[in-house]
């Protein structure tokens, strides 16, 4: 089977609604961040700040091309991760890329006292999340081969996937 590739900003829900999908389409789910974490030995926060956001992004790029080989996943990626373009076409090779579509308010309520994502910790958190989104907007769109909205609990959200996958690639 294809892979399923859920892209999306921060806290849009690709882990959550991830899980429950790979349940519900007999894949294995794998986290992108959990996985290079398991590689780098440290936290995506460590790597950041002891390496810096450009060490990171290649090593973003080096799972996107070992995840993209591989088949039966459903794969979170981290937010920044489709931006590059051969990031997405590595993982559009062996996959479906869904966007889950989420508003700046919704991020802002979901990661209210969040620490873990290093490009958030800045006292002006919301209007870094409103910028870096509408940048970013046409560059998931142009990745994906799906939108599906997803300021709704994850049932909803899978539901919608699933009725979306089944349109698209039957
Ligand atoms: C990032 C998103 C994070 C993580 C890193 C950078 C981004 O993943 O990869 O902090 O550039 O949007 P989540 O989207 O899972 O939070």
């Amino acid at each position: 089977m294809k892979n399923i590739v859920l892209c999306g900003f921060m806290g849009c829900g690709k882990s959550t609604v991830g899980k429950q999908l790979a349940a519900a389409t007999q894949r294995t789910f794998v986290d992108m961040d959990h996985y290079i974490e398991e590689q780098a030995g440290r936290s995506i926060s460590a790597i950041f700040a002891e390496e810096g956001e450009a060490a990171f992004r290649a090593m973003e790029t080096e799972a996107c091309r070992t995840l993209g080989q591989q088949s039966d996943l459903v794969i979170a990626t981290g937010g920044g991760a489709v931006l590059r373009a051969e990031n997405a076409r590595a993982l559009r090779k062996n996959g479906t890329v869904v966007w889950l579509k989420v508003s700046a308010d919704c991020v802002l309520h979901r990661l209210h006292g969040d620490t873990t994502r290093p490009l958030l910790q800045r006292p002006d958190k919301e209007t870094a999340v409103r910028e870096l989104m509408a940048a970013r907007e046409p560059l998931y769109r142009a990745a994906a081969d799906i939108e599906v909205e997803a300021d709704f609990e994850a049932d909803t959200v899978v539901k919608a996937i699933e009725a979306s996958l089944i349109a698209e690639i039957g």
